[in-house]
């Protein structure tokens, strides 16, 4: 298979299919943020969740923040801790290595929500020789730090209960318990950082997260800017 989410999108706009999850056991061209390639060799969870939640438009840009949260939980319950980077990036909390990431693909038609892709790519049961060596200096897996294998069945089925909680908890609740989720594994909050947009490169202090998902940034000179996307770049120490 190419790419969960490619596959996804076929049975949603092909098919009329909504409702359904591709698990992948490899991919030949998985997609990552920013149109990069995502390696996706055997042994690591290639997914992708294929939903019309019945949520505001509004809050659209928090799904990718709801689902980082479900896939934390996941991962603890699994004695994996890890923290979050802004916007969708699974890091191993005790080197912040990159483990994962999330690949949020949405189509709103005439204001409808016509679908949410949530594709989900985690190194799990790799090991870091079948990764390409450009990647290898910033990546790591769950059986390279932790020499355990874990049930890509058993975390799959996991990873859509919790997903299902953030957002039964984001209809009920609102944004904040979720935030709040967020902020206890948050690894750049209060940090001065480099965020590269679309359109143009900010520098400033990572103070919130909006209930929209976007990042809040103080700039000097500037004040409080506003970010929907973009790569975070951590300060080398
Ligand atoms: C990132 O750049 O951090 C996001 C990576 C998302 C990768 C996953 S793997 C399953 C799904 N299918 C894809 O082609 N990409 C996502």
């Amino acid at each position: 298979m190419n790419s969960t989410n490619e596959v996804a999108k076929e049975l949603i706009e092909e098919k009329n299919q909504i409702g359904f999850v591709i698990f992948a056991e490899t991919q030949l061209a998985g997609k990552g943020q920013g149109k990069k390639v995502w390696e996706s060799p055997y042994g690591g969870l290639w997914i992708s969740l294929a939903i019309r939640p019945q949520i505001d438009l509004s809050m659209l840009g928090i799904t990718p923040i709801i689902s980082a949260v479900g896939i934390a939980r996941t991962l603890e319950h699994f004695n994996i801790n890890v923290m979050l980077k802004w916007p969708n990036d699974i890091l191993i909390k005790h080197n912040l290595k990159k483990i994962g990431g999330i690949l949020v693909e949405t189509k709103v038609t005439r204001h409808f929500l016509n679908y949410l892709i949530i594709g989900i790519g985690l190194n799990i049961n790799n090991t870091l020789d079948q990764y390409s060596i450009a990647l290898q200096d910033h990546i790591t897996t769950v059986y390279e730090e932790f020499n355990k294998e874990i049930n890509l069945t058993t975390l799959l089925h996991e990873i859509i209960h919790q997903i299902e909680e953030s957002f039964e908890t984001l209809r009920s609740d609102g944004a904040q318990p979720l935030l709040k989720e967020w902020k206890q594994v948050d690894n750049i909050l209060g940090m001065n950082l480099t965020i590269q947009t679309l359109e143009k490169v900010y520098q400033g202090k990572a103070i919130d997260i909006s209930p929209y998902g976007q990042l809040i940034l103080e700039v000097k000179d500037v004040g409080k800017v506003t970010i929907s996307s973009g790569t975070v770049i951590l300060p080398t120490k």
